[in-house]
């Protein structure tokens, strides 16, 4: 039902880092109403007020949050005003819904970022703009779905016309530390994992194909050598698939999921469920004796996990922990992972399409309706 294929280490390339990424700069998020989705991450998800732009800062065609927490930031940005900035965001919350218009990438020269992956193929979307607070360029990815390269420069802010959010003090029981996935979901999976290991010289990491018998997807997932972010990438390969779902829903390919990495999920997953954020509904019987059998011995109390209803699959070298959230916003397309990883687990939790499916299934055979 769920088949997992790592992929062999390679050895480390020459050019391992052709574009000289050093992380993940940022998430920008296109939505209906800026303030809304700014409140939603600091209340539900701990997150930090940190940056504000509008026509009044000096930033055309928006007004935008920075909101954020460790070394992640999102921005949440709804068209303002008049103009080709503005009038692009509302064709793309027209195509889209909400959603993730730009993965943006911390690189060490941006001039170099974008000559060379425009060298390797691809498909440049804003050349060179210099400022005072950074140097970036942009690229075309799956859909309207875009990479900034951001070459920050020192002890200056966020962005020009992007002001401190004053007063803010970074505390809170949720502790993300940092991004550990992005999930695309696309129409053809093999040309994007090309994309990636053509233009940014990532490695394929691995690949699995779930069959739920509800749902079927493949998925194959690439990875800059060092393992900093890693990018699944899913296809359908099915048409009830709620990969094909997502593409109908948000019209066209685009970001599936996030998921957040956290040191400690038991804390992560109480906090925001007390904030009042909705969950995928696990049901008890995930926690049967197959349970046992299938995760052995961990470090977390087992009725603690039941009681927070949170996921544990078991790989190779480790375990992780995760839960994922409900669709975000109102087209049933986006949503975010908490995840915790212990050991060196390198998954994605594959093991947990079929451990729920089969949850579900004893749930209804004891309800009597199978
Ligand atoms: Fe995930």
């Amino acid at each position: 039902m769920s088949t997992t294929f790592f992929e062999k280490p390679k050895q480390r390339k020459p050019d391992a880092n052709p574009l000289g990424l050093r992380g993940v700069d940022h998430i920008e998020f296109i939505v209906d109403n800026a303030d809304q989705w700014r409140d939603f991450f600091r209340d539900r998800y701990g997150m930090t007020a940190r940056f504000y732009a509008d026509e009044k800062t000096g930033v055309k065609g928006r007004r935008a949050h920075v909101v954020g927490q460790g070394r992640i930031n999102f921005i949440v940005a709804e068209p303002q005003g008049r103009g080709p900035e503005a009038d692009f965001m509302r064709w793309h919350l027209d195509q889209h819904g909400c959603g993730v218009r730009d993965v943006a990438f911390r690189v060490q020269d941006a001039r170099h970022a974008i000559d060379e992956a425009v060298r390797r193929g691809a498909k440049s979307v804003r050349a060179l703009d210099q400022h005072e607070e950074f140097n970036g360029a942009t690229i075309a990815a799956y859909g309207d779905t875009v990479h900034t390269f951001i070459e920050r420069k020192p002890h200056t802010g966020f962005a020009p016309g992007y002001v401190s959010v004053p007063g803010v003090v970074e505390e809170g029981d949720i502790h993300f530390a940092m991004i550990d996935h992005v999930v695309a979901n696309v129409e053809r999976m093999e040309e994007w994992v090309k994309f990636y290991e053509q233009v940014f010289g990532f490695d394929l990491y691995m690949h699995f194909d779930i069959n739920t018998g509800r749902s079927a997807l493949m998925s194959k997932v690439v990875s800059p050598t060092d393992g900093w972010v890693k990018l699944p990438i899913n296809e359908p390969s099915s048409k009830n698939s709620q990969i094909q779902e997502f593409l109908d829903q948000y019209n066209g390919p685009g970001v599936q999921h996030i998921a957040l990495l956290t040191p400690d999920i038991m804390k992560t997953v109480a906090a925001m469920r007390r904030m009042g954020q909705d969950f995928l509904e696990v049901p008890d019987t995930y926690y049967d004796a197959e349970f046992d059998q299938r995760i052995g011995e961990i470090e977390e109390d087992k009725e603690e996990l039941r009681k927070l209803k949170i996921l544990v699959d078991r790989d190779h070298d480790g375990y992780l922990l995760q839960l994922f959230t409900k669709c975000v916003f109102a087209r049933p397309t986006l949503f975010f992972e908490i995840i915790q990883r212990r050991g060196r687990a390198m998954g994605f939790g594959e093991g947990n399409f079929r451990a729920l499916f089969e949850a579900i299934e004893r749930e209804q055979a004891r309800r009597g309706s199978l």
